[in-house]
């Protein structure tokens, strides 16, 4: 764990479910962990959750505004005088037949999932190009799978597939490594879920937390760029 000690990690949707998830794991490993959502307030709660020492950074970030992840970038500059590791994972999911679905939904899942993505990565290349660092996306099985409902969450997941794997074939010269994540259900506030025993079967926060962290211990030779990640029982969905 050594080599992580220390080290910067940025979250984007950190005040809850995978983000959250994957901050635990993250500063339980020693490293500093910045976490962002739309409301200071919110993301404070889930910061002090987190961590009451200096080791957690609570930011206000709208990841559809350039601006606002361009000004999250810099205040863990200030802070910490680095970052190695970004997880743009910010995301928003509406579901309806696509005659149903609102141009209000499509644009909030546009902008948050597909816009934001490219936002974070704007905001923090070249501090990434810095540390030699790592970005990884939470894309889904979504972006793999179309399925009916899914046409807007459809499209952002495919886009943040092809953008990241596009962005890795650029960055990696720089020694920076690329990957996005897809995981099929993981029990969070999702769509509006509330996570509860329901959802025991499903993949839980903190075992992505597992997956970044190994991400991150990998050898610098070796890049897993594209992980699918799935329950292991479906069939124990409740029915
Ligand atoms: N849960 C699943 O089954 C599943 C499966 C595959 C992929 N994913 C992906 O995983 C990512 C995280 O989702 P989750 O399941 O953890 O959902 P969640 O529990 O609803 O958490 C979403 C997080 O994103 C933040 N967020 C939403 N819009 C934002 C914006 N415009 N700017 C900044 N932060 C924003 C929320 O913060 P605030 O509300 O505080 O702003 C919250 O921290 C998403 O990209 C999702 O598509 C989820």
């Amino acid at each position: 764990m050594d080599q992580l000690k220390n080290k910067v990690v940025y979250i984007t949707g950190g005040s809850k479910g995978i983000g959250f998830g994957v901050a635990e794991k993250l500063i339980a490993a020693g490293m500093r962990v910045a976490i962002s959502g739309r409301t200071l307030k919110t993301v404070e709660i889930a910061a002090n959750y987190l961590d009451s020492t200096d080791r957690v950074l609570a930011l206000a970030s709208d990841v559809t505004h350039l601006q606002d992840e361009k000004n999250a970038v810099q205040k863990i500059l200030d802070k910490w005088g680095q970052l190695d590791v970004v997880i743009a994972n910010a995301g928003v999911g509406h579901f309806a037949p696509i005659d149903e679905l609102s141009s209000t939904q499509w644009n909030d899942m546009i902008t948050t999932n597909l816009n934001g993505v490219f936002h974070t990565l704007k905001a923090s290349v070249e501090p990434l190009k810095k540390s030699k660092g790592y970005y990884i996306t939470l894309a889904s099985l979504a972006g793999a799978n179309f399925f009916a409902k899914g046409a807007g969450y459809n499209a952002t997941k495919f886009g943040v597939v092809g953008f990241t794997q596009a962005a890795m074939l650029d960055l990696r010269k720089y020694d920076i490594k690329v990957s996005t994540i897809m995981p099929g259900s993981v029990a969070t506030h999702f769509n509006n879920n509330e996570p509860s025993e329901k959802d025991a079967w499903k993949i839980q926060p903190e075992d992505i937390g597992e997956l970044v962290l190994d991400l991150l211990k990998m050898h610098p030779r070796t890049l897993p760029s594209k992980i699918e990640v799935r329950p292991s029982r479906p069939d124990l969905k409740p029915k």
